[in-house]
This record gives C-alpha cells, sequence and structure tokens, in this order.
C-alpha cells in the first residue's frame, strides 16, 4: 500500500478533545443525536477520499476525588456520549468506499456478545469494518459495571489478550470457510461437521459452544489499538494492524514507528504489519499569520476546567493537585498511562500548560494548502508513519478545508489515494487481502492450520 491513510477522529458527543469548542457558532457537534448529522458527515468523509472514519467511545465520565465535577456536565466532558455502533449500518448505507472503526472495551463487554456485533457489522457493511480495541482506563465504569475491584493497567492488557484469544477462535475458528452451502435444492443451509464448538477455559473468560454467525468477508475485523506505553506497544505488536501513536515532535514519533515495528518481528509478523497512525490538527488559510491567527481563536474556546476534567478521565490524575515544579516523569498511573509518557520530559506546570491549551492533539500544521502539503510530506519522511488521525477544530468545517484544500495537493503528489477507489474490505485498503495472514497470531485458531498441524 503506498497511499497514506486518513482517518477522521470522531466520538459520538458533543466534545472529542479540546474541551469547550462545542459552542462555537461554526461547530455541529450538538447535533450528534441526529442520524442526519452522521450521514452527511460520512458522505461528506466518503466523498473526500477519507479512508476511515474512527469512532472513539467509553462508558466513562470525569471524576476528581470521586466526584464528578459540575464543569463535565456544563461542557459535556465524555458525558453525554451516544453508542457509537448503532450508527454504523446507515453510514455504511450512504456511503461507497468509506471505512468504519469503532471502540469497544475487553474490560466490560462479553466476548461472545462483542464478536457477534463485529460478524453482523462486518456481513452487514460488505468488511468496512474495524475495531478498536481498548482496556478502560476509567474508574467510574467500574461501578456502572458493578464490578468489585478497579484492574490494575497491565493486567488490563493481559484480560486484553485472552478476549482477543477468545475472539479469534469464535470468529476464525467455529465456521470453516466452506461450511455454509445456502443451498435451496439440496435444502442444505450449512454442513454440520464444518461447524465446531469453541472450548476455552482461561483465567478470566469461559466458553463451550459454537459461534452463531457464518463467515462474513473479514472474519476478524481490522484490528485497531491506542495505547502508547511499554505493555500497550507489546499488545500492539502481537495482535493490531493500526495503532495509534503518540507524540508532538518527529524524533519521539521516529523511535516509536522503529519499536513498533521491531517488536512486530519479534512476534513473528512482518515489520509492516502494522500501520502506524498519528493524530493532526490542520488549519489552513491564504498565510500562515492567518492560519494561526484561526488555530488561535480555535483554542481561545478551551474551558480549562473542562481539559483538566478530561486529562483525569484518561488517566485518573488531576494536573491541579500536581506540585508545579515537579519533573512529570515522578507521576505514575494505573490509568491510562500514554497521556502521562508523553510528558515524561516535562515539568508539571509545562505539561498541564500543553494539555490545557492543546488537549490530547498531537501535530498541529497550520498555513497555506501548499505549506501544510509540504509539512506533511517531511513529516511522513522523518518518521515513517503510514498515516494521520484527522482530529477536527470544527466539524464539518475542518474536514471541508482539508478535503478540497489540502487532499488534492497530496493527491497530486501521489501521497493520499486517487478518489476512484474500487469498494473492497477495509483489510483489503490495507494489505491487499480480506483475511488476516497466516503470520497473524489469529490463524493458529483456523481450523485449516489445526489439521495441519495435527497432520504434520
Ligand atoms: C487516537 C486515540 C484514540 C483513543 N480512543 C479511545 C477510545 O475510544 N476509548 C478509550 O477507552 N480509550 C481510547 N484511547 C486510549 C487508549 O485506548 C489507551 O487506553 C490509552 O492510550 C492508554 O494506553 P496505555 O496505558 O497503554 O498507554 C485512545 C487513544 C488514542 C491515542
Amino acid at each position: 500500500m503506498s497511499h497514506l491513510l486518513f482517518g477522521a477522529f470522531e466520538i459520538n458527543g458533543v466534545n472529542l478533545t479540546s474541551q469547550g469548542l462545542w459552542a462555537r457558532p461554526d461547530q455541529n457537534t450538538h447535533r450528534y443525536t441526529e442520524l442526519s448529522y452522521w450521514t452527511e458527515l460520512a458522505k461528506l468523509l466518503d466523498r473526500g477520499g477519507f479512508d476511515f472514519l474512527f469512532l472513539a467511545d467509553s462508558y466513562g465520565y470525569p471524576s476528581l476525588e470521586g466526584e464528578t465535577p459540575p464543569v463535565a456536565f456544563e461542557q459535556a466532558v465524555e458525558i453525554p456520549k451516544n453508542d457509537p455502533m448503532l450508527l454504523v449500518p446507515a453510514l455504511a448505507a450512504a456511503t461507497d468506499q468509506l471505512m468504519f472503526a469503532v471502540t469497544t472495551s475487553t474490560s466490560f463487554e462479553a466476548p461472545f456478545a462483542n464478536a457477534r456485533r463485529f460478524a453482523t457489522l462486518d456481513h452487514l457493511t460488505k468488511g468496512r469494518i474495524g475495531w478498536n480495541v481498548v482496556t478502560t482506563s476509567s474508574a467510574v465504569v467500574t461501578d456502572l459495571f458493578g464490578r468489585d475491584r478497579y484492574v490494575p493497567h497491565d493486567e488490563r492488557y493481559a484480560i486484553a489478550q485472552e478476549y482477543l484469544d477468545l475472539s479469534y477462535a469464535l470468529l476464525e475458528g467455529s465456521w470453516e470457510d466452506d461450511a455454509v452451502k445456502a443451498d435451496k435444492v439440496r435444502r442444505l443451509y450449512a454442513v454440520a461437521e464444518k461447524v465446531h464448538k469453541i472450548h476455552h477455559h482461561g483465567r478470566y473468560f469461559d466458553l463451550d459452544g459454537y459461534f452463531n454467525c457464518e463467515p462474513s468477508p473479514q472474519r476478524t475485523p481490522v484490528l485497531i489499538q491506542a495505547g502508547a506505553s511499554s505493555t500497550g506497544r507489546a499488545f500492539a505488536a502481537g495482535n493490531a494492524e493500526i495503532t495509534f501513536l503518540q507524540g508532538k515532535d518527529t524524533a519521539s514519533l521516529r523511535s516509536q514507528v522503529d519499536d513498533l515495528r521491531g517488536r512486530a518481528v519479534e512476534a513473528g509478523r512482518a515489520a509492516d504489519a502494522i500501520k502506524a497512525v498519528v493524530g493532526l490538527s490542520v488549519v489552513v488559510n491564504e498565510s500562515e499569520a492567518r492560519a494561526r491567527a484561526r488555530l488561535d481563536d480555535y483554542l481561545s474556546w478551551v474551558d480549562v476546567d473542562a481539559a483538566r476534567a478530561y486529562y483525569a478521565s484518561m488517566t485518573g490524575i488531576d494536573l491541579a493537585t500536581l506540585d508545579p515544579d515537579a519533573s512529570f516523569s515522578s507521576v505514575q498511573t494505573e490509568g491510562g498511562r500514554t497521556q502521562v509518557e508523553r510528558y515524561r520530559g516535562s515539568s508539571a506546570r509545562e505539561a498541564a500548560a500543553d494539555f490545557l491549551r492543546y488537549g490530547m492533539r498531537e501535530f498541529i500544521l497550520t498555513g497555506t494548502p501548499t505549506q501544510v502539503a509540504d509539512r506533511i510530506e517531511e513529516l511522513v519522511g522523518e518518521t515513517g508513519v503510514d498515516g494521520f488521525n484527522f482530529t477536527p477544530f470544527v466539524s464539518p468545517g475542518s474536514y471541508e478545508q482539508f478535503i478540497e484544500l489540502v487532499l488534492p495537493e497530496l493527491r497530486r503528489r501521489g501521497l493520499a489515494a486517487p478518489l476512484d477507489r474500487q469498494p473492497g474490505t477495509f483489510r483489503k485498503r490495507l494489505t491487499g487481502a480480506d483475511r488476516l495472514p497466516a503470520s497473524h497470531p489469529a490463524d493458529r485458531f483456523r481450523r485449516s492450520t489445526q489439521a495441519a498441524a495435527v497432520g504434520s
């Protein structure tokens, strides 16, 4: 795959990052409860040549010292939020080549039910579905699901690995590829001998039975992961096909990309088996100065208390309680570590100033369309990333600008894919094949692979 991947970073709610921008006159995220808002956006992205709509999600909401501050409701910080999965069928029906990535949690969704939903979406979208696998670091969710303990960071990933192994067994191992005949003449829908019970008895999950979805185009949805901690990257190396990396400077991003490639090879996969994607925000205007002024205007709407609550909901850390002069390298958390590790070299004051202004945005480019395209080309050269997760300031305005002014320039340079792409599955877009390769760990759950192992 030669062209850069472009994702659209969204949430089925009012605010993604940059808490407070929802109130701008040119911001339309307050319409998130309307299906027409999403079909309009999906059609814009589809026509504009975006590769996928990424729908982040969490059941969680901010909590500071056990209480949810009023600002969380006043500025809609992670609450309210609707279920993103329910948007996908309608958006797939309204588009041709746009892919969809939906977030679900390995800590709170039942593996059988989750696999069934993704298999169903894989059927309905003809394979245009990806799964953003998260472990849910938000502490309030433990209480929402009546769990008796908050699971520490690394154990959440151990649970996630067993969860994925069980998901692979269900999605790849229960039905043989040619089990379904749907033969009305012979009145034979499926061959019973080609459908197999799964028996899983692990440390965290137990399951005995058949998967009740027949094989779908990709079987396993495209696997996406976004934890940049060391444990998170090990998990990605063993499972993911797309990973969202963190980083505002090319050096740290380059090292993360190289580390990820190395870990993939160690896991027996190809070095480029995982597409490295980083967040990108863009403000285009006739001049660099005018674009910067527009950026400052956007950021002037950020509500600092709301941003503080947002940081806490992801990391479990209240920035206001830290000694401003202390080094961030001393900050520890069992919550999400990515947003902590990114400030390792900073003081608490510097970290707070950065996050309370920019949120979880990574690269922010301002300038004319040519200047922005130049910078994107440089970034790719310097870091080796495979694509960008476009993080808008205002919707749909930021997308319209990028689609109208920057993507055509990137296409002219051969960096972005042509618009007349052949429809196909998400995985085919990434690898040229619909199914996970034999080098992926899921392969060992396939009947054919197990039979070959027994036969050898
Ligand atoms: C681009 C991006 C999107 C993310 N989307 C979600 C999400 O939708 N839901 C969620 O619970 N966490 C999300 N996260 C958080 C990660 O899944 C992960 O919990 C976090 O990065 C911490 O991982 P770590 O502790 O392994 O560093 C996202 C992170 C990034 C960088």
